[in-house]
């Protein structure tokens, strides 16, 4: 692995994942392990900093989204699949980070604003909610990676990391390379309503439904919405199962959908109905793959212990570099 430049990535496990997490993320990641030497961790501790009320979901769905990062053939023989809070050593990197960044740095951060009128019901008025690009500079930098693959929404925390491992190396030497931005595309897909596809608009797919549970969920998509009656001509363009047929359903079928949908020759049903079925043998790989680890809980508790020891082996080998270069 030492030829292979380090990339890492994290999640917060908030709940199980769904289509467009698997197009967004997930799917990139999988098809990177071979390139890279990879590192995806669980970002349990970050979840903490919006839901330190409520920490009892933290722990199932932390296995959860373990399960689902198998399941998509994320797999210990490639990557270090890790959890952040069985690595202390982020802590203590935190720690020292919080030292020499700004607290404007944090105040600026456009995440942080957005998040804190989005969640007005939550009191975000916390340290650990405002330094929450701190701990993730932390996570990120203690692995000197080359790269970090993430999605835009995630592009202001990686710039932010650029800058305290700047200023880090400023103050106490060349310790940490800035890492580059990876960024992967989000995809065109939507939820079933046409929204961004989100666990809570109520309107995702999982990575974990069943066949029957995808066939009830495409049934009720939105399709195009100007047309009204199954006589009516279809624009495929405007609609979101043919963005998905567009996926799953081979390369001729969908010309033929396309010409169909347009003539009114075929009915949005009917169209669904092929649709579900090409999503649900897209998906069977992820089943087959589920089934195998939810039958080995013990297995999946085992990924996470041995892959966090493998990367506290390289955080520790970091922060020994890290207490010479600051002396103490
Ligand atoms: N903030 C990321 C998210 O919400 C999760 C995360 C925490 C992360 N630490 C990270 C992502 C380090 C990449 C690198 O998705
Ligand atoms: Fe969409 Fe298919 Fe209906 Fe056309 S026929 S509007 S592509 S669901």
């Amino acid at each position: 692995m030492a030829d292979k430049k380090r990339i890492l990535s994290g999640m917060r496990p908030t709940g199980p994942l769904h289509l467009g997490n698997l197009l967004g993320a997930l799917a990139n990641w999988v098809n990177m392990q071979d390139e890279y030497d990879c590192y995806f961790f669980i970002a349990d501790w970050h979840a903490l900093t919006s839901d330190y009320d409520n920490t009892a979901p933290i722990e199932n769905n932390r296995k959860e989204i373990m399960l689902d990062w198998l399941s998509a053939g994320l797999t210990p023989e490639k990557s270090t699949l890790f959890v952040q809070s069985m690595v202390k050593e982020h802590a203590e990197l935190f720690l020292l980070l919080t030292m020499i960044t700004p607290v404007p740095w944090l105040e600026r951060n456009p995440t942080y604003k957005e998040q804190i009128g989005a969640l007005s019901n939550k009191d975000l008025s916390t340290f650990g909610f405002l330094g929450y690009p701190v701990l993730q500079a932390a996570d990120i930098i203690i692995y000197r990676p080359y790269g970090v693959p993430v999605g835009v929404d995630q592009a202001p925390h990686v710039e932010i990391t650029r800058e305290i491992a700047r200023r880090f190396n400023h103050f106490y030497g060349e310790v940490f390379p800035e890492p580059a931005t990876i960024l992967t595309e989000t995809p065109k897909i939507l939820g079933a309503d046409r929204r961004k596809m989100s666990k809570s608009y109520g309107n995702a797919i999982f990575l974990s439904d069943s066949p029957d549970d995808i066939r009830a969920k495409v049934s009720g998509f939105i399709t195009d919405p100007q047309r009204a009656r199954r006589s009516d001509p279809g624009n495929p363009d405007v609609c979101n199962v043919f963005d998905f047929h567009q996926l799953y359903t081979d390369p001729d079928s969908v010309k033929e959908i396309d010409a169909q949908c347009r003539s009114a020759g075929i009915g949005c049903v009917e169209c669904k109905q092929k649709m579900a079925e090409g999503l649900v043998n897209a998906l069977a790989p992820i089943r087959e793959k589920r089934a195998y680890y939810e039958a080995r809980p013990e297995m999946v508790d085992e990924i996470m212990v041995e892959g966090s020891n493998r990367a506290r082996k390289a955080a520790c080998e970091t922060m020994e570099v890290v207490r010479e270069a600051i002396k103490i």
